[in-house]
Order: structure tokens, then C-alpha cells, then sequence
């Protein structure tokens, strides 16, 4: 019997703002692999119980599918032409797809030259129409907060401003539990506009609040030290990063960011641009997932904290990685030396090995 995949919105029905009536626009995203990750934990000495929930499986290669198949259906339900958002990538890819699907027109604004390549050539495929704005993430979230607001267009606002964005995203929390048996004792993620570290949150306690959990896990925020404006307490202005997902200086849910922290007894720190790249290189050699650099600061936040004795030992802790490598080409054959050339004879390839497997 043919399985088909419904997408998280069948999975995950009664949890969601949506009525029988809602036309759901779906990629049969959600449902991604929670894999153990024992190698990488034994090569960066972490003394966890270590997951890696694989984002960059959903249909665009990030996990702003979850947020945008909620908000998209109830766009077109209520009857919405266009939809909007700002977004230093990953947000615009999913738009666009979504958007496709529904038969709506996708308008994105992406900061000027900061936006890695393969979400551009994304959301463009995609049928998205493109502005570059002349100036960061920051500003160009202003500019569409300012436009839906006016109500002029006959537009909506799918960033995670828009509540439906989150109410999605909160099904990764579910996921987490469902896959794990149980909640993890320690939930580690990027924060950049901290829309995501707030949907875990109301995901993991409505899970509590249904009684399908009995304990909350810690949330583990982490962003890049040249934008962490969380950390800081005060916004970034030139926010800077390799990590450019997350080179967001004055997030939207900066209130839901702290209280994910506080309420969970957990701690949201900053990382290296060094340390991100080497966690980044780490995963795919030690497991064989290829993230993209603002997903592996969550393992190289983790790292970080172990070093720093935060771990008791033995904790469940799940890293969420949140997009796929190949959406940044550039980062990812930065300082990558050029494969050997051999003749198209046998014998050369077989020394060629010899010398790789030696
Ligand atoms: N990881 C990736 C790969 C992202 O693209 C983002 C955000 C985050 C983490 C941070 O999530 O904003 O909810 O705290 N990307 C947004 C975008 C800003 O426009 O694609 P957050």
C-alpha cells in the first residue's frame, strides 16, 4: 500500500489555527530525521547523549517550511494575492515555494549583497519576485512590517511576525518529543530574528500542557558574536557573521527569545565565527550531515558549553540544524582545496586510492 506524506499540517491538526475549510497548501514538509550523532559527540568530547534534528530535509532545505505551510494556506484562505517578507534567505525560499503552490505571488526583501547564493537562486526559480534593499536584514523587516501595516496591498506578512509562522514552527517541538520518546533534557538552536527558540518553547509546554510530556527541556540559544544582540541586552547595529542566516541585530521576538531562556532555566550565549566553521566542517566529516554555517553554531554552542563544564554528563541533548549546506555554495567551497587530477587510466586511479586510503 502506497504511503503518501501528508506534510505537518495532517500530522499535526488539532494543534493548529486551521478549520476544515482551510485549502492547505503543503510540500509534505516535517516529519525530518532525529539522528544519534555518537561520533561527533566522541570527536568534539562532548559527554552528552547527542541528536542532530535534520531541518535542511524539508522540501526547501530549511525549516521555515513548517512556519510557511500554516501561514501560506491561511494567506489563501483568507483571501490574500501576495505574500511578503524580509529575510536573509532561507524565509524568501520558502515563501516563494509555498506561494507557487497556492497560485500566489511571493515579494521578498533581502539585504544588499548578503544573502548566500543558493537561497537567492531559490526563491527566484521559485517565482518569487526580488528586491534587494540598500541596507541589513534589520531595516528590510521594517520596510514590510510598514507595508502590511498600511493595508494598502493586498498583501500578508509571512514573516514570523505573523503568528501562523510560529504556531507551525512549533511542531518541531512535537516532532523532537514524538521521535525521541520523550522530551530531550536540552534543546540547543540558532537564534537570529528568535522567532524559532520562541515556537520550541510554546511547542515543548503545550506538549506539557496536553500531558503528553512530564518535563520541559532546557533551551540552549546561540548566536554568532558579532550579532548577538541577546546576549549583549542591547541591539546590533552593523550586526556581522560567515553565519548570514543569522546576522540579524535587533530581533522580532527578542521578549520570546528571553523567556524561552528563562522559563526553561536554560542560557542563550554567543560563538566565534571560528568555532561555527569548525563545527560546521565537523558534522559532515563525523556524520554525514552537510548544514549550512548558521545551523552549526548549535553544535558549536554546545561544544562550547562542554568545554566550559556546563554538562553534568549523560544529558539527552538534541542540536537542531536548522538549514542545508547547500544553500550557501560559497561558504561551502571557501578554503576547500581542488580535487586531484588523474588520467582516465586505471592504474593511475588505483595508485591515486592507495595513497587516499594509506
Ligand atoms: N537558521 C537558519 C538556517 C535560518 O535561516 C534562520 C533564520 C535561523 C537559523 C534563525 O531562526 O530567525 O527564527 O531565530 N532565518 C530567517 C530568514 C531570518 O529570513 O530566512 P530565527
Amino acid at each position: 500500500m502506497p504511503e503518501r506524506s501528508p506534510g505537518l499540517i495532517e500530522r499535526y491538526r488539532p494543534y493548529l489555527p486551521v478549520t476544515p475549510s482551510t485549502p492547505v497548501v503543503t510540500l509534505a514538509e516535517g516529519w525530518t530525521p532525529l539522528l544519534p550523532a555518537p561520533r561527533l559527540a566522541r570527536a568534539l568530547e562532548l559527554p552528552v547523549e547527542l541528536y542532530l534534528k535534520v531541518e535542511g530535509a524539508n522540501p526547501t532545505g530549511s525549516f521555515k517550511d513548517r512556519g510557511m505551510t500554516v501561514a501560506v494556506s491561511l494567506a489563501l484562505e483568507a483571501g490574500a494575492r501576495a505574500v511578503v517578507c524580509a529575510s536573509t534567505g532561507n524565509t524568501s525560499a520558502s515563501a516563494a515555494a509555498y506561494a507557487a503552490r497556492a497560485g500566489l505571488q511571493a515579494v521578498v526583501l533581502i539585504p544588499r549583497g548578503a544573502v548566500a547564493r543558493g537561497k537567492l537562486a531559490q526563491a527566484v526559480h521559485l517565482g518569487a519576485r526580488v528586491l534587494e534593499v540598500e541596507g541589513n536584514f534589520d531595516a528590510a523587516l521594517r520596510l514590510v512590517r510598514a507595508l502590511a501595516e498600511s493595508e494598502r496591498l493586498p498583501i500578508r506578512l509571512v514573516n514570523s511576525v505573523n503568528p501562523h509562522r510560529l504556531q507551525g514552527q512549533k511542531t518541531a517541538a512535537f516532532e523532537v518529543c514524538d521521535q525521541l520518546g520523550g522530551p530531550p533534557d536540552m534543546l540547543a538552536l540558532p537564534v537570529g530574528n528568535a522567532g524559532n527558540i520562541t515556537a520550541y518553547w510554546m511547542g515543548f509546554q503545550e506538549y506539557a500542557s496536553h500531558g503528553l510530556i512530564e518535563r520541559l527541556p532546557k533551551l540552549l540559544g546561540f548566536q554568532a558574536e558579532g550579532a548577538a544582540p541577546l546576549v549583549r541586552g542591547v541591539p546590533v547595529a552593523a550586526p556581522e557573521t560567515v553565519a548570514t542566516a543569522i546576522r540579524i541585530g535587533h530581533p522580532a521576538s527578542w521578549e520570546g527569545a528571553i523567556k524561552a531562556r528563562d522559563q526553561s532555566g536554560g542560557v542563550i550565549e554567543a560563538v566565534s565565527d571560528g568555532e561555527i566553521l569548525q563545527a560546521y566542517r565537523a558534522i559532515a566529516a563525523q556524520e554525514g550531515v552537510f548544514c549550512e554555517p548558521a545551523s552549526a553554531i548549535s553544535v558549536a554552542g554546545v561544544a562550547k558549553l562542554a568545554r566550559q563544564g556546563y554538562f553534568r554528563g549523560g544529558e539527552t541533548v538534541v542540536c537542531v540544524l536548522t538549514g542545508h549546506g547547500l544553500k550557501d555554495p560559497d561558504q561551502a567551497v571557501a578554503g576547500v582545496p581542488e580535487p586531484q587530477v588523474v588520467p582516465d587510466e586505471l592504474s593511475a586511479v588505483m595508485e591515486a586510492l592507495e595513497g587516499m586510503l594509506a
